[in-house]
């Protein structure tokens, strides 16, 4: 029970100001490497294939996840992008995709003139809903893209057996799921084909912009690199011909932000444990408090918490109260306490104006396009969960770009700020939302 004097009443706030981290966070070891690599004496177009840090990159990304292939490449919407082409997934087909996640999921559908049919999430996890997919395959889908939203990773068992029995592929979007695991499986390594990013502020940062994509499959790998490199063959040590095989874009790191993600890497399962640990120690204090629930991890799955993301119940506070408006309270009463919460996205997916107009390019298409011979219809009351989810769930950390905790004294003092809101949720009510004074169901 915390006795402090609440932040929002003049108290001094639990987490003082300056104690988040930014992300990406930046070591020495960083700084060494990317003043090692301006140095080298063949810096810049002689830089042979097999030193170039890209490929380098790619070799480790995929000795990490245990799989066959690794390309580096400019964006996670680039490497979906190339899952999506790469799988002759193109003009007429239909994917499958979460109606919560970022939009680039599904704009990699439709950057290859596919159609993205969304499903709705899972209450407690978050990732698609495997019992509602079935219902969503029609005679046009190609492929199932759960996204491990979060860095949980989806149910990837049951979606799996479902692709398998209608013959699909699957591609995994796990732009925010660098080595987390599924029954002990690394995300990547199961699937016909992944996107990570490396964008900025990702567990595996490029320090600017950047992505991975993977796949375990030959051919796959073949038409990913064309597509990566303007339609052409290109094979070091080789004469480049000049001849594009298809169209294929310009889709090659900077080998600045692969030194960078080289660097990053090194570390990257120590900085995933300790974030783990500290995220774990805040959700077991959580379960204390009423009205504020911290997330849920199914025993087969192993989370990197991108983002901790809580849920904010006035039901269980016992407070008379809408679920957004008590999420806005709380949310400012633990930002005066110096706990960076707040939202990410505020529509489902298939709410925003491009689904809902259908037009991604110009003249209605793809879905005027003459290839496509589906319909589908975009309405945000056909996902509940996702609904639900933006209503009542905040997340901790992202704000100003800021690192989910990695230390126990972070953890203790965010803990620390909970306590104080919800150990004096009726005094914080009365301060914020005058209106609400008196109105608790069972204080
Ligand atoms: C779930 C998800 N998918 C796709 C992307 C796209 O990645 P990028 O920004 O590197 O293109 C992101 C990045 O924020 C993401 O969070």
């Amino acid at each position: 029970m915390s006795t402090s004097r609440l932040a929002l009443a003049g108290g001094r706030p639990a987490v003082p100001p300056g104690a988040f981290g930014r992300r990406p966070v930046v070591t020495g070891r960083e700084r060494r490497s990317i003043n090692a690599f301006l140095n080298r004496p063949d810096f810049g177009v002689g830089l042979a294939a097999s030193a170039r840090p890209s490929n380098l990159l790619a070799g480790q990304w995929a000795d990490y996840l245990g799989v066959k292939h690794c390309l580096a490449v400019n964006s996670g919407t680039a490497a979906l992008h190339m899952c999506i082409a790469a799988l002759d997934i193109g003009p007429g087909d239909e994917v499958i995709v979460p109606a919560l996640t970022f939009w680039a999921s599904a704009a990699a559908v439709l950057h290859h003139n596919a159609i993205p049919v969304f499903v709705d999430v899972e209450p407690r996890t978050f990732g698609m809903d495997p019992a509602k997919i079935e219902a969503s395959i029609t005679p046009f889908t190609k492929a199932i893209m759960p996204v491990h939203l979060h860095g949980m990773p989806a149910e990837m068992g049951k979606i799996l057996k479902i692709a398998r029995k209608h013959g699909l592929k699957v591609i995994s979007d796990a732009c925010q799921a660098h080595g987390s695991q599924y029954k002990g499986r690394k995300i990547g390594a199961i699937e016909d084909a992944a996107g990570f990013s490396m964008e900025v502020s990702k567990p595996l940062s490029s320090g600017s912009e950047g992505g991975l994509f993977v796949t375990n499959n030959d051919l796959t790998f073949e038409r990913a690199k064309m597509l990566r490199q303007f339609g052409e063959r290109i094979i070091p040590g080789r004469k480049r011909e000049y001849n594009a095989f298809g169209v294929g874009w310009n889709y090659r790191i900077s080998e600045f932000g692969a030194v960078f993600g080289l660097a990053q890497l090194e570390r990257l399962d120590t900085t995933t444990r300790k974030r783990r640990r500290c995220c774990d120690m805040i959700s077991s204090g959580l379960k204390q408090l009423k009205g504020v629930k911290p997330p849920f991890t199914p025993a087969d799955r192993d989370p990197v918490y991108f983002n901790y993301v809580v849920e904010f119940s006035p039901a269980d506070a016992g407070v008379d109260m809408e679920a957004r408006p008590f999420r806005e309270c709380m949310e400012k009463a633990l930002r005066s306490e110096g706990v960076p919460m707040g939202t990410w996205q505020n529509i489902p997916v298939p709410a925003q104006a491009v689904f809902l107009k259908k037009n991604a390019y110009g003249k209605g298409c793809p879905w005027k396009c003459q290839h496509y011979r589906g319909s589908v219809s975009y309405r945000p009351e056909d996902y509940p969960e996702t609904l639900r989810f933006l209503e009542s769930h905040s997340y901790l950390g992202p704000f100003g770009g800021k690192i989910v905790p990695e230390t126990r004294e972070l953890a203790e003092r965010c803990l620390e700020g909970f306590h104080k809101v919800f150990d004096n949720l009726d005094r914080v009510l009365a301060l914020l939302n005058p209106a609400q004074k008196g109105k608790r169901a069972t204080a």
